[in-house]
């Protein structure tokens, strides 16, 4: 059996494969569609976290392939439809970045209230910028949680500890766990008006894309934050930017875009108002070798038994 694994999959899920006597083949991210038709034409299972995109055209010659595993929380760079629709199985590992998600939204949230990026680069080019970096505090804040999941529930319990208000939206969470949940939902519009601070943690869907549309970021307060560390595209960049510049939000920081990499001129780079981070959530090295063991469990379990977990 062989596995190709891009975007750099941790080296303790890849012992799990050679230990079960799996050939490896580890791979950059690719982007090119025919090399990554080539590469998948051989391998009976690939690995991938957000890079390499598993569209229906790269499946095209994959007539070995068994099953794809993201090394990750969502399945949005792979086209779950198309492989189905081959007869190939879908695998993800949702548990294993959920901290690692829910710290970098936190972490988020203080460089914002207290200007680090901008303190930082000033320092760096020699200045001592103290003026104009005045920040506020996060306790007593209101935290407006979109999507009360694994990192949602996490972010929020975390808030919480740091003094927030907490409240969330979330339309999918069971009334029964909603009834004995300790954070108080609000409806979309009634979380967007009350909240200091807003929080994405869902994924991208046709539904979710441009959920923070140009008016719902009216409908917040003036003078609120945005932090999105979950999914590109749920924030309407374009209205964003806008918003930034008329000041109704007086700030964003952001880890995921609508596509990815951000383009090298892209105006989000150039306001000032704005942070940005390289699509880090997921980044510790423990998630890392969380999501990578886990995933390859599943893989190997699967080519053994035909058990699929994850998703
Ligand atoms: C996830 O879906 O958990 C992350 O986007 C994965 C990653 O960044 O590799």
């Amino acid at each position: 059996m062989k596995v190709l694994a891009c975007d750099g999959i941790h080296e303790d899920g890849l012992a799990l494969f050679r230990d079960a006597g799996w050939d490896v083949l580890v791979s950059p991210p690719i982007k090119d569609a025919d090399a990554l038709k080539l590469a998948l034409a051989d391998a009976d299972a690939v690995l991938v976290r957000s890079a390499t995109q598993i569209t229906a055209d790269a499946l095209a010659d994959a007539g070995k392939l068994k099953v794809i595993g993201r090394a990750g929380a969502g399945v949005d760079t792979i086209d779950v439809e198309a492989a189905t629709a081959r007869g190939i199985a879908v695998m993800n590992a949702p548990d294993g970045n959920t901290l690692a998600a829910a710290e970098h939204a936190i972490s988020l949230l203080f460089a914002l209230a207290r200007h680090i990026p901008r303190a930082d680069a000033g320092m760096k080019a020699g200045q001592w910028p103290k003026a104009g970096l005045t920040g506020f505090e996060l306790e007593g804040k209101k935290l407006g949680v979109i999507g009360l999941g694994r990192i949602g529930g996490t972010v929020a319990r975390k808030a919480a500890g740091i003094g927030m208000d907490v409240a969330a939206f979330d339309p999918f969470l069971p009334p029964s766990a909603a009834a004995k949940g300790s954070v108080p939902l609000k409806t979309l519009d009634e979380l967007l008006a009350w909240a200091d601070v807003v929080t994405l943690h869902i994924p991208r869907t046709k539904d979710t894309t441009n959920l923070l549309s140009e008016e719902r970021m009216r409908a917040m307060k003036k003078g609120a934050y945005i932090v999105n560390a979950a999914r590109g595209g749920l924030v309407d960049e374009a209205a964003l930017l806008q918003l930034l510049d008329e000041g109704h939000i007086a700030g964003a920081a952001l880890d995921t875009f609508a596509t990815e990499p951000l383009q090298e001129d892209s105006p989000l780079r150039a306001h000032p108002k704005l942070i940005l981070t390289p699509h880090l959530g997921a980044s510790t090295s423990e998630a890392q070798q969380a999501v990578s063991t886990i995933l390859a469990r599943q893989v190997i379990d699967f080519a053994a038994t035909g058990a699929v977990a994850g998703c």
